[in-house]
Order: C-alpha cells, then structure tokens, then sequence
C-alpha cells in the first residue's frame, strides 16, 4: 500500500475506534452539585479536592482551552498534507472540542478553585496562544505523538491519584486519557509510515525530541505547576522519559533502521540526550525515596 493509502487505512481505524469509544460529557458530570454562584459566592472552603489536585487539573484545563491556536497552527502545518491528515485534524479538533470544557465544569460544579483567578487566567492563556513546534509535517507529527502520549500518560496517572478523592473526577480524566490514546496512535502510526518510506526522516526524531516543551508549557507558572504535578499528580521527568520517549523510540525503531551519517550522527546526539534525562529522573527518583 502507498502511503496515501496507508495514512486514509490508519484515518478510518481512528473513526471506527474513536465511535466505540464516545462519550458525552453531560453524562459524565456531577450536575447534582451545582449551587448558584449568586446566591453562594465562592469560598476557598468550598473545594472537596487537595490544593495540589485542583492545580494539577486546571494545568490540564489549562492548556485544553488552547485549542483555537492548536487548530489554527495545525491546519496551516498540514496546508500541503495528503487529505487522510487534512481530515485527521478536523475530528481531532471535534474530538478535542469536549475536553476543556468537561473539566472546566467539572471544576466548577464541585467548586474547586476560585472561578474569577481561573477564569483571568483562561483568558491569559488564550491571549498568549500557541505556535507550530516545527515547520515540516513530519516535524510536526513527531511532536504531536510525543504531545498526545504525554498527555494520556498524565491523565491515566491523574485519574489515579484522584480516584480516593473524587471518582467523579477520575471517571472524567479516564475519559479523557481514552480520547488521548487514539489521538497518540494515529500520529504514532503516521509517523511510522513516513518513516518506513524514508528511514532518514529520523532526523525529525532527533531534532524534535531534545527541545520538546508541552503545549500549555507558556502559561504563567507552568514550570511551578509542572513541579507540584511532579510530586503529587503522578507525571514528571520519569514519566516522560519511560512512559512516554522510550516506547517512541523503540516502536519507531530509532536505533535500527539504515540510515545516512549526517543522521546517524543526529541519532548519537539523541542518545545522549535521552540517558542524560534517565540520569536526572534517576536522581530526583532516589532523592524523593530517601525523604519517604
Ligand atoms: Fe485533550
Ligand atoms: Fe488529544
């Protein structure tokens, strides 16, 4: 099969799983919570969560409601794309459509976090925006692969440590994760057929994965929230690095397709790079066994 064909085989697996797994999200919500909010203003003592719980999701919602400029910024990366990807980014955006706002209501019909700082920041958020990772399409679809399992990655590990505060919540972020695993698998699968065609397209592989950065990784205090999520949401450097880089890695077969020097060269590059990042979540794994 060429790869046209290929890309619209791997398009209509996504439609047909992603049917199976639909989900609605007036089902999922705890409505029997809501109180209005005229007549019982917010306080810090309505939250049922853990500070760092709450914080942890809305990062999430947080770089959810960036999704005008994910859309925006894919469909000019994919202007020249074959039209499987075209019409990729059109159900992923439908797809995606449901997610911030599953959990900005979920937030506020359980009263977690002050709705007026959250809702200065949403708006923060989506004045800053967001732009391409990289020019070229197979660039691009390294980037979202890694982006979208890192994403599933988190949420899976979130909705764990949030099932003993609010199954509510954990059923919403399973839902979510679900979402994000067929997303990961279609541009996980995409980028192995382009490289299947030119082994030598794992020069995108090596220059994407050393500056790889979340898309929610510009709004105020990312680095800050990213290090309370580390601690008590259940995804950081060790997550990212063994969850997430080493499967692509291995499924891609980085390390074994023939290839040319200049990308061997990039290949040797990325090695490096990845044990040096083993290295540092080692580190941080050992320090934070050792305070218990
Ligand atoms: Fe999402
Ligand atoms: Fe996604």
């Amino acid at each position: 099969m060429d790869l046209s064909g290929r890309l619209d085989a791997l398009y209509e697996r996504h439609l047909t799983h992603s049917e199976k797994i639909h989900w609605d999200y007036h089902d999922l919500l705890p409505w029997e919570l809501g109180r209005t909010w005229r007549a019982n203003p917010w306080t810090p003592q309505d939250g049922t969560l853990s500070p760092e719980l709450i914080l942890a999701v809305e990062t999430a919602l947080l770089t959810e409601v960036n999704l005008p400029w994910f859309t925006a910024g894919l469909t000019r990366g994919f202007a020249e794309a074959p039209p499987a990807l075209k019409h990729f980014i059109r159900r992923w955006t439908a797809e995606e459509d449901q997610h911030s706002r599953t959990l900005e209501v979920f937030l506020l019909l359980t009263r977690n976090g002050d709705p007026v700082s959250r809702n200065r920041l949403r708006r923060d958020v989506l004045e800053i925006g967001w732009g391409l990772p990289a020019e070229d399409l197979l660039g691009i679809m390294v980037y979202t692969t890694i982006q979208e399992l890192a994403t599933r990655t988190f949420y899976q590990n979130l909705a764990r440590v949030s099932q003993p505060q609010d199954p509510n919540l954990a059923r919403v972020l399973h839902a979510l994760a679900r979402d994000e695993t067929l997303h990961f698998a279609f541009y996980r699968d995409a980028v192995a057929a382009y490289l299947e065609r030119d082994p030598n397209g794992l020069e995108a592989v090596c220059r994407v994965i050393p500056s790889f950065a979340m898309p929610g990784a510009g709004m105020p205090g990312f680095a800050n929230r990213m290090h309370v999520v580390e601690r008590c949401g259940g995804y950081g450097l060790d997550e990212y690095v063994r969850q997430v880089i080493r499967p692509l890695l291995e499924f891609w077969g980085v390390f074994e397709h023939q290839v040319s020097r200049a990308v061997e060269q990039d290949r040797l590059s990325l090695s490096h790079h990845v044990a040096r990042l083993e290295q540092v979540a080692d580190r941080s794994r050992r320090r934070s066994k050792s305070r218990g």
